[in-house]
């Protein structure tokens, strides 16, 4: 049987992804955990920096009872040329699941083809679903449902902003993305998508009525090399606590991080009374804790 990978949400139903929140709202909650992940192994191969993605997963892990390698795509063979195939079908006789970060979403495509065991995609320059799932479980840990209703993305659409509009198609709620002229979404995500993605034309228009407000950096790490125009660009895509004003009464404000206080976001945003950042950054350890169970007991 081939194994179930997790580099977006396609080919997982709501009902599914909504029991892996559920798990890690449960994991979360208990004092001992079970050593569900006993003698199972998890390899970690990172192109690029990681503090909550690398962390949580291998915590994560070890608090299940089991264990996990970090690789730093630099130290392995890859980086002298040797196919990923060949590494993917390596892999799969040691260990018992992958997360991969990379700059390029191919990396994983080409890897999970080769893998029998499964890939989790730790964040690439299409998407970051695991970050999302802790979006959610966050947004259900404050309001004790899921019924989002409207999603208020403000600044760059990038990978992080891809994973809301695959969740809003799956999740049923509406996102209002606000975001500079040249910094739209994906043509292709948004093309898979249904009818609940807006491009707002004003941050009023965005944020109104929204339960969630997000955003992220405005220069994601696959696109550095952006000019200092770009921060030009942005000159009023930045989110603040008047935005929260005119937001369902109720909203909460998310943000991945790492975060650039004074630009995406203003210096006192991410510890406004709304702010759930915190919470959304542990519960990356609880949520993939669940996927992790999904993806290797199921
Ligand atoms: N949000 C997130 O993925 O953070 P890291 O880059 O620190 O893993
Ligand atoms: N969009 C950001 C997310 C970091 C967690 C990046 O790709 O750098």
């Amino acid at each position: 049987m081939s194994p179930k990978h997790f580099l977006n949400y396609e080919g997982f139903s709501k009902e599914t992804l909504v029991s892996i929140i559920d798990r890690g709202l449960e994991l979360k909650s208990l004092n001992q955990l079970p050593k569900s992940l006993e003698n199972k192994s998890l390899g970690l191969i990172f192109e690029k920096p990681s503090t909550r993605t690398r962390i949580s997963f291998e915590i994560g892990m070890q608090k299940l009872g089991g264990n996990s390698i970090f690789l730093s795509s630099s130290d392995l063979q890859i980086s002298r040329g040797e196919p990923i195939s060949d590494t993917a079908k390596v892999l799969s006789s040691m260990l018992n699941a992958v997360v991969i970060r990379t700059a390029n979403h191919e990396l994983l495509e080409i890897f999970s083809q080769n893998s029998s065991i499964p890939v989790i995609n730790g964040l690439s320059d299409l998407y970051h679903p695991c970050q999302i799932l802790a979006d959610l479980m966050t947004y259900k840990e404050f309001n004790g449902n899921l019924d989002i209703s409207k999603v208020a993305w403000i600044g760059d659409s990038n990978n992080v902003c891809n994973s809301y509009i695959e969740a809003a198609k799956l999740f049923d709620f509406n996102l209002s993305i606000y975001c500079p002229k040249g910094h739209e979404p994906n043509a292709k995500v948004m093309k898979s998508q249904q009818n609940n993605v807006f491009l707002s034309k004003s941050k009023e228009n965005a944020l109104e009525g929204a339960k969630i407000v997000t955003t992220d950096v405005w220069t994601s790490m696959h696109s550095e090399n952006q000019s200092t125009e770009t921060s030009r660009k942005f000159n009023g895509y930045s989110v603040d606590p008047s935005c929260m004003e005119l937001a369902h009464k109720e909203a909460i404000f998310l943000h991945c991080l790492p975060a650039h206080r004074g630009e995406e976001v203003s210096i006192d945003m991410l510890d406004h009374v709304s702010s759930k950042v915190w919470d959304q950054a542990e519960n990356r350890l609880h949520v993939q804790q669940a996927l992790l169970e999904n993806l290797l007991l199921s």
